[in-house]
């Protein structure tokens, strides 16, 4: 059966403009061909020329906790170590980062960050006391990443900072003066005490999260009692010396709509963006998620259906927002998502160390193009986690780093970093799967400041290509080129052995006939096509 992903007009009424769209093609290009084979072919169109809306670049952003080896090993060695760092962050992590265009990065946590008191995080590092990590396997936090490291690493990698503040078990003194600490330029006691640890001029904070996941991990709140807490804690986070802080309130996990319907009808006036956090699994349930690298096809169907369930919940969330802000100022910031399995068999399960396949890289694609698609409203979004934890960009072992499948799709995805989202009609196959069935295909386009049209494919089947011909509507294009992301298995993946098992190379089956594209995407693949 065929599908309209996106439904704007009928599957005839496609067909209908596409076939105009060929006799009005300056090149020779059959009518008949497109219909006959209309049953085999994926059609689409692309309005070239319709484009309103920009893609935030922070929606390719990412998030740190101190969970496991993320902070510890994947990020800071400390300035004795062997490993190559500057003031104790391992400069191949920051290069690794640089080269996908980190534009924000979200620290401390996570659960982490309404346990995490960061007055213990400052000053010098043999005096600051250690804390137990309670909720990612109990081990000791020796609080030598703080503050001054975080921000650091952020000036290190030219992103936006993104703090997430202690709500659950802090106090309103305590987020006050962390604000005043960290951006306050003037001469007070949180200032001084910057000066005094050694950073004179404050830094730029930009966004600021009042709390993480309070209806949880965050104190198991009500939303009436937390969106009283926010109200008042919110309210001393001051924006200092030409620091304007946008403000985070924590919003539901997944479908939980009372928890958004309650907090937005209560703090509006008092924030800039709402979170909301999605995982995603195969068939497992939390207790026993799914090995990430040892599944057959109907683990890979369920990742894919599952990751689809992003469009409905976007749309669920965006929807009441849409009730109690109108005119859409408020920010919808998926500031944690991404896949979930089973802790790699011998290691800690408290650290969430998970391998990293071509099925999370094409989850990693839907998601993307699914946030693009919402960004009148998704205006930041968060993978967890940056190294080492869930799934994570690099993947450490000592001084070895390896690039994940994910980490590839957010190099081949950087094009769309602040470009105009393109609206496409797509008629898609199906992938099917014993009794079930998705649409096989998901894409995404934008165009560039430049005037380059960048388009994003999904070939959710793993086992069939996909043929495409789509329509350019308002442009009449000269060159195209590609790159794609596949791999021979399902399972296939990078190892400190071979890393290069799975990268991204150029793609060549693309074609152009006057404004007709036509492509075949390779079986379980991500393609990024770029056209002038
Ligand atoms: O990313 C791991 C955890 O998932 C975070 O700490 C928490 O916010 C979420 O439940």
């Amino acid at each position: 059966m065929k599908r309209t992903v996106f439904r704007t007009r009928s599957f005839e009424e496609i067909i209908v403009v596409f076939v105009v769209l060929l006799v009005s093609c300056p090149l020779a290009y059959t009518v008949n061909a497109a219909v006959q084979d209309e049953a085999a072919v994926n059609i689409m169109i692309i309005h070239t020329d319709k484009g309103t809306e920009k893609i935030s670049r922070n929606i390719y952003g990412h998030f740190s906790e101190h969970l496991g080896r993320c902070i510890y090993e994947g990020i800071w060695v400390g300035e004795d170590s062997p490993i190559p760092n500057t003031r104790g962050i391992r400069n191949d992590a920051v290069e690794a980062l640089k080269k996908i265009k980190i534009p924000v990065l979200r620290w401390p946590g996570g659960c982490f960050a309404d346990e995490y008191h960061w007055k213990e995080g400052i000053g010098p590092r043999e005096q600051r006391p250690s804390m137990v990590n309670t909720h990612w396997g109990m081990v000791k936090e020796s609080n030598a990443f703080g503050t001054h490291e975080f921000l650091d690493l952020c000036e290190q990698l030219g992103c936006e900072a993104y703090i997430a503040g202690n709500v659950g078990s802090g106090t309103v003194e305590e987020m006050q003066d962390w604000v005043e600490y960290m951006t306050f330029d003037g001469d007070s006691e949180m200032a001084n005490l910057r000066r005094k640890n050694g950073r004179d001029k404050p830094w730029r904070v930009k966004y600021f999260g009042v709390g993480n996941e309070n209806w949880g991990c965050g104190g198991n709140m009500s939303p009436e009692a937390y969106a009283d807490l926010y109200n008042r804690f919110q309210t001393y986070v001051r924006s200092y010396s030409g620091n304007r802080v946008v403000k985070i309130a924590c919003g539901p996990g997944s479908e939980n709509y009372p928890w958004i319907t309650v907090v937005m009808e209560r703090c509006r006036r008092n924030m800039n963006a709402i979170s909301l956090h999605h995982y995603v699994r195969g068939s497992g349930n939390w207790t026993r998620k799914g090995s990430a690298t040892q599944f057959a096809e109907a683990e890979w169907f369920a990742l894919m259906k599952n990751t689809l369930t992003i469009y409905p919940l976007l749309k669920g969330n965006i929807k009441i927002m849409d009730q109690y802000d109108r005119r859409g100022r408020i920010g919808l910031f998926v500031d944690e998502w991404g896949t979930w399995w089973d802790a790699e068999p011998g290691t800690n399960p408290g650290f969430l160390y998970q391998q990293n396949t071509i099925r999370d890289a094409v989850s990693a694609g839907i998601f993307l193009n699914a946030f693009n698609e919402h960004c009148h409203r998704v205006k930041m979004a968060n993978i967890a986690q940056t190294v080492n934890v869930l799934q994570a960009m690099i993947l450490t072992k000592g001084e070895k780093m390896i690039l994940t499948p994910t980490y590839h799709i957010f190099e081949m995805y950087t094009v769309h970093q602040d470009a105009t989202l393109l609206p496409i009609e797509l008629q898609s196959n199906d992938y099917r799967f014993g009794n079930n069935s998705i649409p096989a295909l998901n894409v995404s386009a934008s165009k560039d400041s430049s005037g380059r049209i960048h388009i994003s494919f999904c070939n959710l089947d793993p086992s069939n290509a996909a043929e495409v011909r789509c329509a350019l509507e308002g442009v009449e294009p000269k060159e195209i080129s590609g790159r794609v992301l596949t791999a021979a298995a399902m399972t296939a993946h990078n190892t400190f052995e071979n890393p290069e098992a799975v990268k991204p190379t150029s793609f060549s089956n693309c074609k152009l006939e006057g404004n007709v594209l036509t492509t075949t995407l390779p079986a379980k693949s991500v393609v990024v096509l770029a056209i002038e």
